[in-house]
């Protein structure tokens, strides 16, 4: 009985060597194939995630192409309302930038690699810069509901990682400045000039669903994070292993559960993430004008 269990065991982590092997291999050049047949082209340096209510920076981009992530072999096919679920690639403050608006989480599906065929194909494309946006929970008593923060490192709490079942020794990815001080600084460069107040700090790396209890916020707190989110460390650590420079900017919706009685929701998420999305916009909107691609 036991040995049939191994045995089950082996044979689901060798379909899913096989399955991870495939979606390597075959989606990348196909989704490159498809974005070429609807007229997109690389070089493009720099792209943007647009995270909960930030999609609308995309619907301002000029002479903006927009594709489906349905049309997109191995993009995800995100089914968390408040995301459109579309890469578009087009002009934003003078540069011609991709948007993906819309990201698969790891709560969806259980794999930490839903981003990976997205992020291969940016970077097939050209992308060394990579902008990662998200709303989130807040666990400092002075930045409310609103507040934009650049990260300058995350703590990995979920306990996984895109990069298993990776074989080569590419794997060990540094994870020291992985949020790239220069790219923070040009950041907070752009916040100065557009008026905008950035502050910079840790962001927590919770599974979800689930939003967090008052005691893992108790907990989050003591363990010097400033930030709590359900998104964008597995994509930084594939865009590390990638090699694409980062930056990553959270829009704080709420006070993390307990704090002030906080009890979060996803309906909160939204509506705040659609109210501050202008000041991140506007933040972004200076980032790309002072961004030379040449
Ligand atoms: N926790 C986790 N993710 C979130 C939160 C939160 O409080 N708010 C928005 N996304």
């Amino acid at each position: 009985m036991q040995r049939q269990t191994l045995f089950c065991q082996e044979k689901v982590l060798a379909y899913n060597h096989i399955w991870f092997f495939f979606k390597m291999t075959v989606s990348k050049p196909a989704a490159l194939e498809t974005l070429r047949a609807h007229g997109i082209h690389g070089p493009i340096g720099t792209a943007i995630v647009l995270g909960t209510g930030l999609g609308p920076l995309a619907d301002e981009a000029q002479n903006a192409i927009a594709v489906p992530f349905s049309a997109l072999p191995g993009f995800p096919h995100s089914g968390v309302s408040g995301h459109a679920a579309r890469l578009v690639v087009g002009t934003v403050a003078g540069l011609r930038v991709a948007m993906l608006q819309g990201r698969a989480h790891y709560y969806e599906r259980g794999d930490p690699r839903a981003m990976a065929v997205p992020l291969e194909t940016l970077a097939a494309l050209g992308v060394h810069t990579l902008v990662l946006t998200n709303a989130c929970g807040g666990l400092r008593e002075d930045w409310p509901p609103g507040s934009l923060v650049a990260l300058n490192d995350h703590i990995n709490y979920s306990g996984m990682d895109p990069l298993i079942g990776v074989t080569a020794d590419t794997r060990f990815v540094s994870m020291t400045n992985a949020y790239d001080p220069r790219l923070r600084a040009r950041m907070l460069q752009a916040a100065q000039i557009a008026g905008v107040k950035l502050q910079e700090g840790v962001y927590m790396w919770f599974s979800g669903p689930s939003f967090e209890t008052p005691a893992e916020i108790r907990m989050a707190r003591v363990l010097g994070a400033d930030l709590v989110g359900m998104s964008t460390v597995p994509e930084v650590i594939l865009a590390r292993h990638l090699g694409l420079r980062v930056a990553a900017v959270s829009l704080v919706t709420n006070f993390g559960a307990g704090m002030h009685g906080s009890s979060p929701s996803h309906g909160e998420t939204k509506e705040v993430a659609a109210r501050g999305g202008e000041a991140l916009k506007a933040l972004i909107r200076e980032f790309l004008r002072t961004t030379n691609d040449a």
